[in-house]
């Protein structure tokens, strides 16, 4: 892949990560925690058996890495922050020292001319509130509003964006869902009824940001993809149509639409949520922006064993299937389907089993994969799809959810016994191309 891009001048740039994933000290400074901490501490539940009690260390290390995104020369930072670190139950008192991390993080950032974009909740409950019921207890959209509200009141005039949740659709099917992730639950009932007090907690925390004010765009973060049928055969278009409407038109269309889209409630029947009066006013609101993460298609098979797709780009080492094409067909589905405010790619990247050999790290298949997607948005965007910006996920290896440290998606290798951070081809390469984007903009090296 040799042909280049031109993007808009205004075009943001951008490295993503979140807080359990990279920053570690998960019982410092008074932080509480959280269920990532607990089911991490749960023996059988990370494939490495590892946990994020120092994770990059980046609690500690923030200067560095400030540093090296200053010298990658990007225009924006996403990171989320870990709700028990500023209230360490999720209710009642906060932490002055939690909220003193984010504090200096932000001056940092300030210091590199980096904006901020945060994200309030990227899938780290306070265990605090997961001992009430956690997210299939309706309280807690409530104390999630009122979290929200303090983050816009401290930061809301400081940072570009405030994301309200990243990928609801896996905190409600991962981790209610199949219990592959916190907390654990597999128990399709619960898991939707989960992901209808996640768009309400959306909604509550929407206005209550707006009532503080601030000068933050405020939106939501959702992963999506299309879903294609395998086949011709009724049966696979049938769990295409039904997998694009519980994952895709799940989210979007209460956001957008004010209602449940029709062919998933029919499908789960006595499993639909319990929606309360007002509820979906309250989901439906304006988004100053949307978030979306695009890593694969969904390929709808409904044999046995189910049909796999061709692959004609290969898998990343997470197995997913290099599809470029989706971002473009599904951001031109969504487009024609909803009103949609501006949109940031909020994370895409792949996971790459890179090694160090002779003190470099050659990450061709991230540089092509990042490539390919960056013209495959383009390809919407020049139809028209208003997209304002690109985070590649991730700036930094780090820990990946079940997959423990197996699966590095960052630019950046971090070797875990000695926190030693590398630049990758793909980071060098990265630096390279923002600069061929806007000469007007050099890099502020560290
Ligand atoms: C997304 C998550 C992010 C990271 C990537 C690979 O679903 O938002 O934290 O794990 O996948």
């Amino acid at each position: 892949m040799t042909d280049f891009t031109q993007f808009p001048a205004s075009f943001t740039w951008g490295v993503a990560t979140s807080a359990f994933q990279i920053e570690g000290a998960w019982n410092v400074d008074g932080k509480g925690p959280s269920i990532w901490d607990t089911f991490t501490h749960t023996p059988g539940k990370i494939i490495d058996g590892t946990t994020g009690d120092v994770a990059c260390d980046h609690y500690h290390r923030y200067p560095e890495d400030v540093a090296i995104m200053a010298g990658l020369g990007v225009d924006a930072y996403r990171f989320s922050m870990a709700w028990s670190r500023v209230q360490p139950q999720g209710k009642g008192a906060w932490n002055e020292a939690g909220w003193d991390f984010y504090d200096r993080l932000l001056k940092e950032l300030e210091s590199r001319h980096i904006d901020a974009h945060v994200t309030l909740f990227h899938w780290d409950l306070p265990q605090g509130l997961q001992d009430e019921g956690g997210w299939l207890n309706r309280d807690t959209a409530y104390h999630f509003a009122t979290y929200a509200a303090e983050v816009a009141r401290r930061f809301g005039n400081r940072v570009k964006t405030i994301a309200t949740h990243n990928e609801p659709w896996c905190t409600a099917n991962l981790g209610y869902g199949n219990a592959q992730f916190a907390p654990g639950v597999a128990n399709l009932k619960q898991s939707v009824q989960v992901s209808h007090h996640l768009l309400l907690s959306h909604g509550l925390a929407m206005s209550a940001m707006r009532e503080v004010g601030s000068t933050a765009q405020l939106g939501i973060v959702l992963n999506q993809w299309t879903a294609d049928p395998a086949t011709d055969s009724e049966a696979d278009r049938a769990a295409a149509a039904f997998e694009y409407a519980r994952s895709v038109e799940w989210f979007m269309d209460p956001i957008f639409k004010g209602h449940y889209p029709e062919l998933a409630l029919r499908v789960y029947g006595d499993n639909a949520p319990v929606v309360e009066d007002g509820d979906l006013a309250i989901i439906h609101q304006k988004i100053d922006f949307m978030g979306l993460n695009y890593y694969f298609r969904s390929f709808c098979s409904t044999e046995t064993p189910p049909r796999q797709p061709e692959c004609k780009l290969g898998k990343t080492d997470m197995g997913w299937e290099i599809y470029p094409d989706g971002l473009t067909e599904l951001l031109l589905k969504l487009h024609a389907a909803y009103a949609l405010p501006p949109i940031y790619i909020t994370e895409n990247g792949m996971a790459n089993p890179d090694t160090i050999v002779d003190g470099e790290i050659a990450d061709a298949a991230r540089i092509d994969f990042v490539l390919r997607h960056l013209k495959a948005l383009n390809d919407a965007r020049l139809q028209g799809v208003n997209i304002q910006g690109y985070f590649l996920w991730s700036l930094l290896d780090n820990f990946e959810w079940n997959s423990g440290y197996a699966k590095r998606f960052g630019i950046v290798h971090v070797d875990y016994a000695t926190q030693k951070r590398t630049l990758k081809h793909s980071a060098h390469w990265y630096r390279d191309y923002l600069i061929q984007q806007r000469p007007q903009k050099t890099a502020n090296a560290a």
